[in-house]
């Protein structure tokens, strides 16, 4: 039985098997979630991330964790939101779901989770947390043993708030 938390925090302190960066198509890093990955990282992982040759939006890829608690970061681009009508749903879920299938494809048991998107990509954080939250339902319910926890990690109480409050509409008996 898949374990399913909301947490309020700086993601990359959680040490779990891996993190998600909210990343952009280059993978050379940003500001944000991103940017905190990679100062708290160290420059291996940029040095790795150079080795990928970008992610297009909706997709993701694993690195090593290098500096940080958690032993891998699998870098997701989310998309930037353009007022709804350009597959923004679409492509934020397969960010998700490319995630999870990456780390059940790397023997991942533990995997923690920013809110894709919500930042400087503007996605409206309420639709971007159920997009979250039913793919992540949809994928254990198709893959029930592959991982032991899956940790939505915010960076305001605002907004730990309201995945708890939506959380509770897919994962009635945890969060
Ligand atoms: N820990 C957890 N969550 C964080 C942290 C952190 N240390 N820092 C920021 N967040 C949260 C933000 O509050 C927001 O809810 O992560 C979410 C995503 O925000 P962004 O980091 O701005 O990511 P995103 O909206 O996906 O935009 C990605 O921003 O930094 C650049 O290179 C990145 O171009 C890419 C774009």
């Amino acid at each position: 039985m898949t374990k399913i938390e909301c947490a309020l925090g700086d993601i990359t302190t959680v040490r779990v098997d891996a993190i998600v960066n909210a990343a952009n198509t280059t993978l050379l890093g940003g500001f944000g979630v991103d940017g905190a990955i990679h100062g708290a990282a160290g420059p291996q992982l940029l040095a790795e991330c150079r080795t990928l040759g970008g992610c297009e939006t909706g997709n993701a890829k694993i690195t090593r964790g290098y500096g940080l608690p958690a032993k891998f970061v699998i870098h997701a681009v989310g998309p930037v939101w353009r007022g709804g009508k350009h597959g923004e749903d679409r492509l934020l879920a397969d960010a998700y779901g490319n995630s999870l299938r990456l780390a059940v494809e790397h023997g991942i048991q533990s995997i923690a989770f920013p809110a894709i998107s919500t930042g400087a990509y503007r996605f409206p954080f309420d639709s971007a947390a159920s997009i979250a939250l039913s793919t992540t339902k949809d994928f254990i319910e198709r893959n029930p043993a592959a991982l032991e926890r899956v940790i939505f990690i915010s960076f305001s109480d605002r907004d730990h708030q309201a995945y708890l409050r939506l959380c509770k509409q897919y994962f009635p008996s945890s969060c």
